[in-house]
This record gives structure tokens, sequence and C-alpha cells, in this order.
């Protein structure tokens, strides 16, 4: 069977779950990429750092070098968050011949544009599956599935952190410090959980859904946001009392007058579906004109979703299937972008 090789840089929550998943399940990916999917190099910071994935000897390094210096490697998971030195490496990879899969949403809301341009112009790929609510396929539905669609409106809790913070004050009656730890325990939240809890992180993953679901050129630092950290218990309780939940939903919306964005805290009517998500949950409500409302539910973060998304990826770009980028899909846009309205 023929193999690809393939590196993971950054060996945190995520790379550690996909490590494992191309370790343990060679079989399924095999069975679906019709070769073999081989784990060559892991670069980590620190070497002597306990990995949540225990790696074949030589597979660790600290060195990004013997992947950018080996030309058998040639799929390459980038999982360090934040801008940089992620942006850098990224652009490194691109330049030695490698097709990317990413997890990072911040990374990708920033600075898209230049690294799929730069990729676009190397003829490389970079997929990324897992940077909008983890495990739910939703860059494939909307870039794919429902791209004989006009979409309407789009409305999803994206981020996984805030939404088990809320569950864990509203039905637990945890504290707000105590739920934000046991996040970070469990690996939902980002290295800074002020991104989680202020409402960026959803900012970012809407961005990158309106790119991709209206064509908007909406840069997430305009995106209005407020976060949970903005919440009193009392709100929960009123809100239950009145029969509601309080969810962070993103929603984007196009009217005659153009596309609103926004991401704040939401009344939402208890036992409707969006109300009904919990902990690390994550859901999208997709308003497409020949389709009609498409729900999608599944956990938006955590290690194992995270990784089932980002190793879907690499079989993808393995075997030739990548995800559009965001040039291909302007490129191939019959009409302009919407004029973005950013709801103060
Ligand atoms: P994480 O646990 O903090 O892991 C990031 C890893 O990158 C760390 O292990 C860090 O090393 C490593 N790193 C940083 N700089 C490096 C360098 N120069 N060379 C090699 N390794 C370096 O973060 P994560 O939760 O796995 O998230 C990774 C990405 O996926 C982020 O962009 C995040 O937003 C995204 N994401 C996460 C989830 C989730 O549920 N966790 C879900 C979807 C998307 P040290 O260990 O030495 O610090
Ligand atoms: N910190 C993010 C969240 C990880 O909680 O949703 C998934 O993108």
């Amino acid at each position: 069977m023929p193999k690809t090789k393939v590196a993971i840089v950054g060996m945190g929550t995520v790379g550690s779950g996909v490590a494992r998943l191309l370790l343990d399940h060679g079989d399924r990916t095999a069975r679906h990429a019709g070769r073999v999917l081989w784990l060559e190099k892991a670069v980590v910071r620190d070497l002597s750092k306990a990995r949540a994935a225990e790696l074949p000897e030589g597979v660790l390094t600290d060195d990004l070098d013997e992947v950018l210096n080996d030309p058998e490697i040639t799929v390459v998971a980038q999982l360090i968050g934040g801008l940089e030195p992620a942006r850098t490496i990224m652009l490194q990879l691109l330049e030695a011949g490698k097709d990317i899969v990413t997890a990072n949403k911040a990374l990708l809301a920033e600075h898209g544009p230049e690294l799929f341009e730069r990729a676009r112009e190397l003829g490389r790929s970079i997929a990324f599956e897992a940077s909008v609510a983890g495990g739910i396929p939703i860059i494939t539905n909307i870039s794919q599935c429902l791209s004989a669609n006009q979409t309407l409106s789009l409305e999803g809790i994206l981020n996984g952190t805030s939404n088990f913070i809320v569950t864990q004050m509203d039905v637990q009656g945890m504290a707000y410090e105590q739920a934000v730890r046991l996040a970070q325990e469990k690996g939902y939240a980002e290295a800074d959980p002020t991104m989680d809890v202020d409402g960026t992180d959803a900012a970012q993953k809407l961005a990158i859904l309106a790119h991709l679901a209206f064509g908007a050129h909406a840069s997430w630092a305009d995106i209005p946001r407020v976060g949970i950290d903005q919440l009193d218990p009392e709100d929960l309780r009123f809100a239950r009392e009145l029969g509601y939940r309080i969810k962070l939903l993103a929603t984007a919306h196009l009217d005659d007058a153009g596309l609103e964005l926004h991401v704040a805290p939401t009344l939402v009517r208890a036992g409707t579906p969006l109300a009904e998500v919990q902990d690390a949950f994550n859901a999208v409500r997709v308003v497409g004109d020949a389709v009609g409302p498409v729900f999608y539910h599944g956990l938006g973060a955590g290690q194992m979703p995270t990784a089932s998304a980002v190793v879907a990826d690499i079989i993808d770009t393995a075997v030739g299937r990548t995800r559009l980028t965001f040039q291909t899909l302007e490129l191939f846009s019959p009409v302009g972008p919407p004029r973005v309205r950013l709801r103060a």
C-alpha cells in the first residue's frame, strides 16, 4: 500500500489526539485514504515535557528543520495556537512544499488572506475543518454540501468553553472561576482563556464562516462582541424562571440592507434545539434558500473531537481532495460580497 509521510507541529491537546488517531487507528485511515498515513515527525518546543500520546522512537523532535528538509514529508498538521510563531512556521512549511492542515482559527481569522494567497502561489493547500466547531464538519458542509444555496442566516454556539462554563454555572450552580479552571483542565480552553470568555474566539470563527457562507470580508476584530464574562449568575436564574436559557450566540443574518454579524449572550427559549446544547457541545443552524433550515450539533472542543476533524483533513489532503480555500471560493463566486453591517 502507498504511504504518505505526515508530521505534526505542536503536540498539545489537539496534536496529541491527532498522534493517537494516526498511531492507534492506522487501519481506519488506510481504509479511507487507500494509503498508509505514516507519522514521521512530531515537533515540540520542549523534549522533556510529558505528552498525552506515546510516540515511537525517533518521532519526537525539537528541530523544525527535520520536517522542512525532508521532502518525503508532504502533509503537516500545524497545531500551535496563537499568531506567532504559528504564522512564520506556516509560511516556512508552505515554502518547503508542504500541504497544511490546521485547527488554528485565530491565525486564519487574522492572517488567512496572506496564508491562502501564498499557498495558492506555491500550489499548496491549507485545510482547516477543525478551526470552527471542532468535530462538527461545518466548513465542509457550508463550502461543499450546501454550495447550491444562498445562505440566508447562520447562528451558532461556536465556543465550547463558554457553553461549558455557562452550563456548569446554570445547571450545577458552579462558581464562574471554578468552571473556567475545569474547562482548562479538560483541554477546551485556549492557552489564554480570555479569548474564549470575551467572545473573541467565537468572533474569529464567525468571520471564517461568514467568508465561506456569504463571501463576506469581515475582520473578526470589527465584529461587535460581548462575552460570557459579562454574565451574572442572577442573569442565568432570571432567564430560567422566564423559560429561557442564555447561550453565547454568533449570528450572521443577510437581508436587503446587507449582512449583520454579532456575538452576544442571547436569550433562547427553553426546549428549542439551541437552548438544549450543553457542556462543550457546539451547534450551528444554517438557513439556505433551497435547503431551508439545517441544524448541526456535536462536540466543538476537546482532544479527540478536534483530532477527528484534523485527521479527516489529513486523509483528504493525502488523497488530493482538500477543501476549497478562501481564494478558490472567491474565484468561483458569481456575485460580489455582501455589504457587511456590524451591529453595535
Ligand atoms: P495547546 O494544548 O496549548 O497546544 C499547543 C502546543 O503547541 C503546545 O504543546 C506548545 O508547546 C506547542 N508549541 C508552541 N510553540 C511551539 C513551537 N515553536 N514549536 C513546537 N511546538 C510549539 O493547544 P491545543 O488545545 O492543542 O490547540 C492547538 C490549536 O488548535 C489552537 O490553535 C487552538 O485554537 C485549536 N483548537 C483547539 C481545540 C481544543 O479543543 N483544544 C479545538 C479546536 C481548535 P508547549 O507544550 O511547550 O507549550
Ligand atoms: N477554545 C475553543 C472552544 C476550542 O472552547 O471552543 C475549540 O475551537
